[in-house]
C-alpha cells in the first residue's frame, strides 16, 4: 500500500448554469519517501488535486487513502487529526504579519496545547533546520520571499507531519531563491523522512528535485512516471510542451476566488488576530482579509473585517461555524469591497 493513494478521483464544481470538471478520474500512487511532482498549466486542476489529498476538497467521485485510511470515512474530528500528519505550504506564504518569526512557528504548537517554553525550544530547532535561527525576532515584513517561505516551512513542520504538500511554493521566487528552497525541501525529505508533493507549472522545479512526476492537463492525468524517463522521452503533447517550457504562463500570486465573503465585527477590546490565525491554522487554507477597519459606533470603537473565504463548501461552512461558535456575528457579503 502506498502512502498516498488517489483512486478514480473526480471533482466537479457547479458554477452558475454549468459544471466545471476540475479533475477527471485521476488515479495516482505516491510512495513513502517520494518527492512527487504534479505539473500542469494554469487551470489544469493541480490545486484542486492537492487540496483533495488532505480533503480540503471533497471528491465528487473516487477515494483518497492516506496510509491505507480512506479519508472519506473519517469524522470531522478524525479528519482534523489526520490533517496534522499533512503539512502544507503555499505560494503566498500565509504568515501571520503581526507575529514574529518564532511566534509564527510556535503558533500551531501552542494551539496543540504545548507549553510555551517547550514550543519555543521546538520552534528554535525548526528555525535552525530552515537556516533562520538568527531571524527569530524579525517580523514577516522584514523578510525576503525566500525567508518567508522558510518560516512557512518551519511552521508546517511543527506538527511533525509525515507528508508535506507544496502548492506553487516557489512560483513567487526568483530562480536562485527557488533553488535554495528546493534544496531545503530535498534535505527535509531525506533527513526527516517526509514525503513531499510538489505542485508546479515549471518543469525546471520538477527536474531539480522530484523523483517522480505526474502531468495533469485539463483535469486529466496524461502521463506519469520517473522524472528521467519523462524528461528523456515525453509521450504526451502536454509533457512535451512543459519540457520545452513553451506557453508556460506565469501563475499570478495565488488570488483567492473569494467566491464567498463574510463580514465579522469585533468589540473594541477583543483582538481579531488570534481568531484569524486560528482559522488559517485549523483549516490550513488561506483566508484573505479584504478589508479591516475600525469605526466609532455610538462612542465605542468597533472593528469590522471582511474576509474572503477559501474555496470549498466544507471549509467555508466550517469557518463560519467556528466564528459563530466563538460568539461573532457573521454576515454574508454580496457586494464588492
Ligand atoms: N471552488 C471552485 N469553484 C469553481 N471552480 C473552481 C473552484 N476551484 C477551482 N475551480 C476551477 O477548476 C479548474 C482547476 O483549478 P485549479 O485546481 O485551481 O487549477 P491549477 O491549480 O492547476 O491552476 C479551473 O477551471 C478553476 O477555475
Ligand atoms: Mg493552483
Amino acid at each position: 500500500m502506498s502512502e498516498i493513494e488517489i483512486r478514480n478521483l473526480t471533482k466537479k464544481f457547479e458554477v452558475k448554469e454549468h459544471t466545471v470538471v476540475a479533475l477527471d478520474n485521476i488515479s495516482l500512487s505516491i510512495e513513502k519517501g517520494d518527492i512527487f511532482g504534479i505539473i500542469g498549466m494554469s487551470g489544469a486542476g493541480k490545486s484542486t488535486l492537492v487540496r483533495s489529498i488532505n480533503y480540503l476538497e471533497e471528491p465528487t467521485e473516487g477515494r483518497v487513502l492516506i496510509d491505507g485510511v480512506d479519508m472519506g470515512t473519517l469524522s470531522h474530528r478524525e479528519l482534523r487529526e489526520k490533517r496534522s500528519d499533512i503539512g502544507m505550504i503555499f505560494q503566498s506564504f500565509n504568515l501571520l504579519e503581526q507575529k514574529s518569526v518564532i511566534d509564527n512557528v510556535c503558533f500551531p504548537l501552542e494551539i496543540a496545547g504545548i507549553r510555551r517554553r517547550d514550543a519555543r525550544i521546538r520552534a528554535r530547532e525548526l528555525l535552525k533546520t530552515v537556516n533562520l535561527e538568527d531571524k527569530e525576532k524579525a517580523y514577516p515584513s522584514q523578510l525576503s520571499g525566500g525567508q518567508k517561505q522558510r518560516v512557512a516551512i518551519a511552521r508546517a513542520l511543527a506538527s511533525d507531519p509525515k507528508i508535506l504538500l507544496c502548492d506553487e511554493a516557489t512560483s513567487a521566487l526568483d530562480p536562485q531563491t527557488t533553488e535554495s528552497i528546493l534544496s531545503l525541501l530535498k534535505d527535509i525529505n531525506e533527513k526527516m523522512n517526509i514525503t513531499i508533493v510538489i505542485i508546479t507549472h515549471q518543469m525546471s522545479v520538477v527536474t531539480q528535485v522530484c523523483n517522480k512526476v505526474a502531468i495533469i492537463d485539463n483535469g486529466r492525468l496524461v502521463e506519469e512516471g520517473p522524472v528521467e524517463k519523462i524528461f528523456e522521452s515525453p509521450e504526451s503533447d502536454a509533457a512535451r510542451e512543459l519540457i520545452l517550457e513553451k506557453n508556460v504562463r506565469y501563475t499570478p500570486v495565488e488570488q483567492l476566488h473569494a467566491s464567498r465573503r463574510i463580514r465579522i465585527v469585533f468589540n473594541e477590546n477583543s483582538s481579531y488576530e488570534p481568531v484569524i490565525s486560528n482559522v488559517i491554522l485549523k483549516y490550513q487554507a488561506p483566508v484573505n482579509i479584504l478589508k479591516a477597519d475600525t469605526r466609532n459606533v455610538g462612542g465605542r470603537a468597533r472593528g469590522e473585517m471582511i474576509l474572503g473565504l477559501p474555496d470549498g463548501r466544507e471549509i467555508q461552512e466550517g469557518i463560519i461555524e467556528y466564528l459563530s461558535g466563538i460568539g461573532l456575528t457573521v454576515t454574508e457579503v454580496d457586494y464588492d469591497v
